[in-house]
Protein backbone atom coordinates (compact mmCIF):
# COMPACT_ATOMS: atom_id res chain seq x y z
CA UNK A 1 0.00 0.00 0.00
CA UNK A 2 1.77 3.34 -0.61
CA UNK A 3 2.11 5.75 2.19
CA UNK A 4 -0.66 8.19 2.64
CA UNK A 5 -0.53 11.80 1.60
CA UNK A 6 -0.84 12.86 5.68
CA UNK A 7 -2.14 16.25 4.49
CA UNK A 8 -4.64 15.61 2.40
CA UNK A 9 -6.14 12.32 2.59
CA UNK A 10 -9.04 11.73 5.18
CA UNK A 11 -8.31 11.75 8.99
CA UNK A 12 -10.82 9.32 10.48
CA UNK A 13 -11.94 9.79 14.44
CA UNK A 14 -11.11 6.26 15.88
CA UNK A 15 -11.05 7.49 19.92
CA UNK A 16 -10.75 10.44 22.57
CA UNK A 17 -8.25 10.54 24.80
CA UNK A 18 -10.88 11.09 28.02
CA UNK A 19 -8.07 12.54 30.70
CA UNK A 20 -7.33 15.12 28.37
CA UNK A 21 -8.31 18.96 29.54
CA UNK A 22 -8.63 19.68 25.61
CA UNK A 23 -10.37 17.80 23.18
CA UNK A 24 -8.10 15.24 22.00
CA UNK A 25 -8.74 12.79 19.68
CA UNK A 26 -6.94 9.38 18.36
CA UNK A 27 -7.36 9.16 14.32
CA UNK A 28 -6.32 7.54 11.60
CA UNK A 29 -5.14 8.30 8.19
CA UNK A 30 -5.00 5.15 5.75
CA UNK A 31 -2.91 2.90 7.99
CA UNK A 32 -1.01 6.04 10.12
CA UNK A 33 -2.20 6.25 13.76
CA UNK A 34 -2.03 9.91 14.97
CA UNK A 35 -3.55 12.31 17.44
CA UNK A 36 -5.73 14.76 16.61
CA UNK A 37 -6.22 18.37 18.75
CA UNK A 38 -8.92 20.55 16.73
CA UNK A 39 -8.25 24.32 17.63
CA UNK A 40 -12.12 24.59 18.01
CA UNK A 41 -11.92 21.98 21.21
CA UNK A 42 -8.94 24.10 23.27
CA UNK A 43 -10.14 25.20 26.42
CA UNK A 44 -9.52 28.72 27.16
CA UNK A 45 -6.05 29.45 29.53
CA UNK A 46 -5.58 32.88 31.65
CA UNK A 47 -2.40 33.25 30.58
CA UNK A 48 -1.93 31.99 27.07
CA UNK A 49 -4.00 33.19 23.78
CA UNK A 50 -7.21 31.23 23.00
CA UNK A 51 -6.66 29.42 19.95
CA UNK A 52 -2.82 29.21 19.37
CA UNK A 53 -2.29 25.49 20.96
CA UNK A 54 -1.71 23.52 18.07
CA UNK A 55 0.57 26.48 16.27
CA UNK A 56 2.61 25.95 19.52
CA UNK A 57 2.66 22.12 19.05
CA UNK A 58 3.59 22.35 15.69
CA UNK A 59 6.20 25.30 16.29
CA UNK A 60 7.54 22.89 19.07
CA UNK A 61 8.09 20.06 16.21
CA UNK A 62 9.83 22.21 14.61
CA UNK A 63 12.56 23.30 16.92
CA UNK A 64 12.82 19.46 17.89
CA UNK A 65 13.48 18.76 14.40
CA UNK A 66 16.45 21.96 14.55
CA UNK A 67 17.89 20.02 17.31
CA UNK A 68 17.99 17.09 15.38
CA UNK A 69 17.44 14.87 18.30
CA UNK A 70 13.64 13.45 17.74
CA UNK A 71 12.40 14.55 20.46
CA UNK A 72 8.62 15.64 19.05
CA UNK A 73 6.60 13.00 16.19
CA UNK A 74 6.29 14.75 13.46
CA UNK A 75 3.76 17.14 14.14
CA UNK A 76 1.51 19.19 11.79
CA UNK A 77 -1.41 21.66 10.77
CA UNK A 78 -4.64 20.44 9.16
CA UNK A 79 -8.09 20.08 8.96
CA UNK A 80 -9.85 17.67 10.38
CA UNK A 81 -13.57 16.57 11.03
CA UNK A 82 -13.60 18.75 13.98
CA UNK A 83 -12.06 21.19 11.57
CA UNK A 84 -8.36 23.06 11.86
CA UNK A 85 -6.12 21.82 14.21
CA UNK A 86 -3.03 19.53 14.90
CA UNK A 87 -2.12 16.32 14.04
CA UNK A 88 0.75 14.27 15.52
CA UNK A 89 2.21 10.85 14.15
CA UNK A 90 0.96 8.33 17.57
CA UNK A 91 4.61 6.46 19.10
CA UNK A 92 3.40 3.24 20.82
CA UNK A 93 5.15 3.26 24.20
CA UNK A 94 6.30 0.40 26.12
CA UNK A 95 3.89 -0.10 28.95
CA UNK A 96 7.15 -1.62 31.10
CA UNK A 97 9.07 1.36 31.17
CA UNK A 98 9.02 4.92 32.80
CA UNK A 99 11.46 7.60 32.47
CA UNK A 100 9.92 9.12 35.67
CA UNK A 101 8.26 7.77 38.09
CA UNK A 102 6.92 8.39 42.46
CA UNK A 103 8.52 5.72 44.25
CA UNK A 104 9.29 4.99 47.95
CA UNK A 105 12.53 6.60 48.89
CA UNK A 106 13.92 2.90 50.36
CA UNK A 107 13.13 1.58 46.35
CA UNK A 108 15.19 3.73 44.46
CA UNK A 109 17.76 2.57 42.84
CA UNK A 110 21.21 3.82 44.13
CA UNK A 111 22.19 4.55 40.44
CA UNK A 112 20.64 5.68 37.11
CA UNK A 113 17.83 7.53 39.17
CA UNK A 114 17.67 11.41 39.67
CA UNK A 115 15.43 12.56 42.84
CA UNK A 116 13.53 16.06 41.75
CA UNK A 117 10.98 16.11 45.09
CA UNK A 118 10.41 14.11 48.55
CA UNK A 119 7.24 14.13 50.12
CA UNK A 120 5.04 12.04 52.37
CA UNK A 121 2.21 10.32 50.90
CA UNK A 122 -1.42 9.71 52.38
CA UNK A 123 -0.18 6.17 54.65
CA UNK A 124 3.35 8.68 56.04
CA UNK A 125 5.51 6.76 53.81
CA UNK A 126 9.09 9.18 52.48
CA UNK A 127 8.47 9.50 48.25
CA UNK A 128 10.22 10.72 45.85
CA UNK A 129 9.60 12.10 42.40
CA UNK A 130 12.31 10.13 40.42
CA UNK A 131 13.82 10.65 36.60
CA UNK A 132 15.90 8.95 34.84
CA UNK A 133 19.05 10.19 33.95
CA UNK A 134 19.55 9.14 30.58
CA UNK A 135 21.19 11.45 27.53
CA UNK A 136 17.31 11.57 25.90
CA UNK A 137 16.04 13.22 29.10
CA UNK A 138 18.90 15.01 29.46
CA UNK A 139 17.94 16.83 25.39
CA UNK A 140 14.57 16.71 26.75
CA UNK A 141 15.32 19.13 30.05
CA UNK A 142 17.03 21.13 27.36
CA UNK A 143 14.65 21.41 24.61
CA UNK A 144 11.93 22.28 26.88
CA UNK A 145 14.71 25.13 28.65
CA UNK A 146 14.51 26.23 24.99
CA UNK A 147 10.75 26.00 24.31
CA UNK A 148 9.77 27.32 27.50
CA UNK A 149 7.21 24.77 28.15
CA UNK A 150 5.11 25.27 30.75
CA UNK A 151 3.72 21.68 31.16
CA UNK A 152 6.29 18.95 31.03
CA UNK A 153 4.60 16.27 33.14
CA UNK A 154 5.35 12.37 33.69
CA UNK A 155 3.11 11.21 31.16
CA UNK A 156 4.45 13.96 28.72
CA UNK A 157 7.09 11.52 28.04
CA UNK A 158 6.82 8.63 25.98
CA UNK A 159 9.11 5.67 26.83
CA UNK A 160 9.88 3.82 23.59
CA UNK A 161 11.15 0.31 23.68
CA UNK A 162 14.62 0.69 22.30
CA UNK A 163 15.33 3.47 25.11
CA UNK A 164 13.94 6.72 23.33
CA UNK A 165 12.06 9.17 24.56
CA UNK A 166 9.92 11.37 22.55
CA UNK A 167 8.28 14.09 24.62
CA UNK A 168 4.32 15.28 23.51
CA UNK A 169 1.35 17.78 24.91
CA UNK A 170 3.69 20.79 23.45
CA UNK A 171 0.91 23.46 23.75
CA UNK A 172 2.08 25.34 26.64
CA UNK A 173 4.94 26.93 24.85
CA UNK A 174 6.92 29.82 23.81
CA UNK A 175 5.09 32.28 26.41
CA UNK A 176 7.54 35.09 25.98
CA UNK A 177 7.07 35.16 30.08
CA UNK A 178 9.43 32.89 31.91
CA UNK A 179 6.60 29.47 32.25
CA UNK A 180 9.56 26.82 33.01
CA UNK A 181 7.31 24.70 35.00
CA UNK A 182 8.81 20.19 34.42
CA UNK A 183 9.25 17.43 36.17
CA UNK A 184 12.99 17.44 34.73
CA UNK A 185 15.17 19.16 37.06
CA UNK A 186 17.50 16.58 38.02
CA UNK A 187 20.57 17.65 36.68
CA UNK A 188 20.37 21.64 38.08
CA UNK A 189 23.29 23.93 37.79
CA UNK A 190 25.01 20.64 35.24
CA UNK A 191 27.35 21.49 32.90
CA UNK A 192 25.65 20.86 29.43
CA UNK A 193 27.94 18.53 27.53
CA UNK A 194 29.40 19.82 24.29
CA UNK A 195 26.51 17.74 21.92
CA UNK A 196 24.00 19.53 24.16
CA UNK A 197 25.87 22.92 23.30
CA UNK A 198 26.04 22.25 19.38
CA UNK A 199 22.08 21.40 19.48
CA UNK A 200 21.18 24.97 21.22
CA UNK A 201 23.45 26.35 18.31
CA UNK A 202 21.62 24.39 15.52
CA UNK A 203 18.60 26.23 17.01
CA UNK A 204 20.16 29.85 17.36
CA UNK A 205 21.23 29.77 13.61
CA UNK A 206 17.64 28.31 11.95
CA UNK A 207 16.10 31.16 13.59
CA UNK A 208 18.06 33.33 10.90
CA UNK A 209 16.99 31.33 8.42
CA UNK A 210 14.18 28.89 7.37
CA UNK A 211 13.22 27.88 11.21
CA UNK A 212 12.59 31.52 11.85
CA UNK A 213 10.98 31.78 8.59
CA UNK A 214 8.55 29.23 9.86
CA UNK A 215 7.92 30.16 13.13
CA UNK A 216 7.05 33.59 11.60
CA UNK A 217 4.02 32.14 10.52
CA UNK A 218 2.98 29.76 14.21
CA UNK A 219 4.28 32.45 16.82
CA UNK A 220 4.62 36.28 17.51
CA UNK A 221 7.54 38.15 16.68
CA UNK A 222 7.87 38.84 20.52
CA UNK A 223 7.90 35.13 21.16
CA UNK A 224 10.51 34.46 18.83
CA UNK A 225 12.90 37.02 19.60
CA UNK A 226 12.33 35.46 23.17
CA UNK A 227 13.27 32.27 21.90
CA UNK A 228 16.31 33.74 21.06
CA UNK A 229 17.09 35.13 24.22
CA UNK A 230 16.73 31.61 25.87
CA UNK A 231 19.10 30.21 23.29
CA UNK A 232 21.44 32.72 23.63
CA UNK A 233 21.76 32.33 27.65
CA UNK A 234 21.34 29.03 27.98
CA UNK A 235 24.76 28.83 25.96
CA UNK A 236 25.95 31.18 27.53
CA UNK A 237 25.59 29.77 30.88
CA UNK A 238 26.62 26.65 29.72
CA UNK A 239 24.72 24.92 32.27
CA UNK A 240 21.19 23.28 33.18
CA UNK A 241 19.14 26.22 34.57
CA UNK A 242 17.32 26.25 38.24
CA UNK A 243 13.74 27.26 38.94
CA UNK A 244 13.53 31.13 39.16
CA UNK A 245 10.72 33.15 39.28
CA UNK A 246 7.74 33.13 41.69
CA UNK A 247 5.46 30.50 39.89
CA UNK A 248 5.52 26.71 40.50
CA UNK A 249 8.77 25.10 38.59
CA UNK A 250 7.06 21.97 38.59
CA UNK A 251 3.27 21.37 36.79
CA UNK A 252 0.04 20.27 38.45
CA UNK A 253 -1.15 17.13 38.63
CA UNK A 254 3.23 15.64 38.37
CA UNK A 255 1.77 12.91 35.61
N1 LIG B 1 1.92 11.24 19.74
C1 LIG B 1 1.57 10.45 20.75
N2 LIG B 1 1.89 9.13 20.75
C2 LIG B 1 1.53 8.32 21.77
N3 LIG B 1 0.86 8.74 22.86
C3 LIG B 1 0.50 10.02 22.92
C4 LIG B 1 0.84 10.96 21.89
N4 LIG B 1 0.35 12.17 22.23
C5 LIG B 1 -0.26 12.01 23.42
N5 LIG B 1 -0.18 10.73 23.84
C6 LIG B 1 -0.74 10.16 25.08
O1 LIG B 1 -1.99 10.77 25.35
C7 LIG B 1 -1.97 11.50 26.56
C8 LIG B 1 -2.80 12.78 26.41
O2 LIG B 1 -2.27 13.55 25.36
P1 LIG B 1 -1.91 15.09 25.60
O3 LIG B 1 -1.26 15.23 26.92
O4 LIG B 1 -1.21 15.58 24.40
O5 LIG B 1 -3.36 15.73 25.61
P2 LIG B 1 -3.97 16.92 26.44
O6 LIG B 1 -5.20 17.31 25.76
O7 LIG B 1 -2.99 17.99 26.69
O8 LIG B 1 -4.23 16.19 27.77
P3 LIG B 1 -4.03 16.57 29.32
O9 LIG B 1 -4.87 17.74 29.56
O10 LIG B 1 -4.47 15.31 29.99
O11 LIG B 1 -2.57 16.82 29.47
C9 LIG B 1 -0.48 11.75 26.83
O12 LIG B 1 -0.20 11.90 28.19
C10 LIG B 1 0.16 10.49 26.25
O13 LIG B 1 0.10 9.42 27.18
MG1 LIG C 1 -1.36 16.43 28.44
Amino acid sequence: MPAPDLMAAELTLTGRITTASNATFLGSIGDVEVVYKPIAGESPLWDFPHGTLAQREVAAYLVSQAFGWDIVPRTWLRDGPLGEGMVQLWKEQDPSQRAVNLLATNDIPKTGWKRVLEGQDESGQMVALVHEDSPALRRMAVFDTVVNNADRKGDHILAMTDGHRHGVDHGLTFHQDHKLRTVLWGWLGDPLSAGELEGIGRVNDGLQGELGQDLAALLTAEEIASLAVRCERLRLAGRFPAPSGEMSAVPWPLF
